[in-house]
């Protein structure tokens, strides 16, 4: 699934997780001066700049199929090479990375084996891949509210519950069957404040993501359902959410 959709409004949907989850997940794959790394799906790149804090801005690529997302990180990071690219199809040669991440993108690739083992081919032997997804499968995901309102009004939507890498271990599996050895997995937490309820709610309105796109297909009857509903599963006043995202790392030999 490709994002359509603007820099500013990622950035307040996801941006709020993905920008403090970047630089924990940088640290825990290990990434260290002096290696070449690619951010693959970068979004409006959150771990793009965590990997250019770390290795420089020359020693960095980044790679996402949304034109918006390309030309946004573009402008935040103008020394970095920044292409339009799935993960599926990388336009690089073999072995040209030390390190190739990719933060809260496995699920939406249509074929993650097939997206796992492109990522190792630019990888260099002795060098990682690494990716992490949030646990929609266990529901402490930052979209674990919505999709649970979504559930008890439309039982039969299974949100991104199903999708690939979103289960403890899932991540640890298909690394393995995409031929990386000497794999790792951990859990990494981000907490979140909010103001209000409203300040949660509006950016579901901006059309983000599976979530987003869920919103923006419903009737305004049945989305105000999905607002009430939320709203009665979420503590009045201010709140905080904690999201969790699960992480592999996998050697390739
Ligand atoms: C949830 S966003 C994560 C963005 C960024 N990595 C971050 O952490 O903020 C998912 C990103 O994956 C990209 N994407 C979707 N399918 C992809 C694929 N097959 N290969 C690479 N990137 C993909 C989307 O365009 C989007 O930018």
């Amino acid at each position: 699934m490709s994002f359509d959709v603007t820099a500013d409004a990622y950035l307040s949907f996801m941006g709020r997780y993905s920008e403090p989850l970047a630089g924990l997940f940088a640290e825990w794959s290990g990434v260290r001066q002096g290696q070449r790394a690619l951010d693959v799906g970068c979004g409006a790149g959150a771990l793009t700049e965590q990997l250019v804090e770390r290795l420089g801005a020359p020693a960095v690529a980044a790679v996402d199929p949304s034109a918006s997302f390309v030309a946004a990180v573009q402008q935040r990071l103008p020394a970095v090479d920044v292409r339009e690219a799935g993960a599926e199809h990388l336009p690089f040669g073999d072995a040209e990375f030390d390190a190739v991440l990719a933060q809260l993108v496995i699920h939406l690739m249509p074929n993650a084996v097939v997206g796992v083992r492109e990522m190792a081919r630019v990888t260099r032997p002795g060098g990682f891949v690494s990716a992490c997804v949030w646990d929609h499968a266990g529901d402490r995901g930052p979209l674990a509210t919505f999709w649970n309102a979504v559930r008890d009004l439309d039982p039969e939507e299974p949100g991104e519950a199903t999708m690939p890498g979103t289960r403890d271990g899932d991540l640890a599996s298909l690394f393995s069957s995409a031929g990386l050895v000497e794999v790792e997995s951990a859990s990494l937490t981000v907490t979140r404040q909010y103001g209000s309820f409203d300040e949660w709610w509006q950016p579901y309105l901006l059309g983000v993501g599976p979530a987003g796109a869920y919103v923006a297909r419903l009737s305004s009857a049945d989305r105000s359902a999905v607002q009430t509903r939320c709203a009665e599963l979420l503590p009045a006043g201010a709140f905080e959410v904690s999201a969790l995202a699960w992480c592999a790392r996998g050697v390739v030999a």
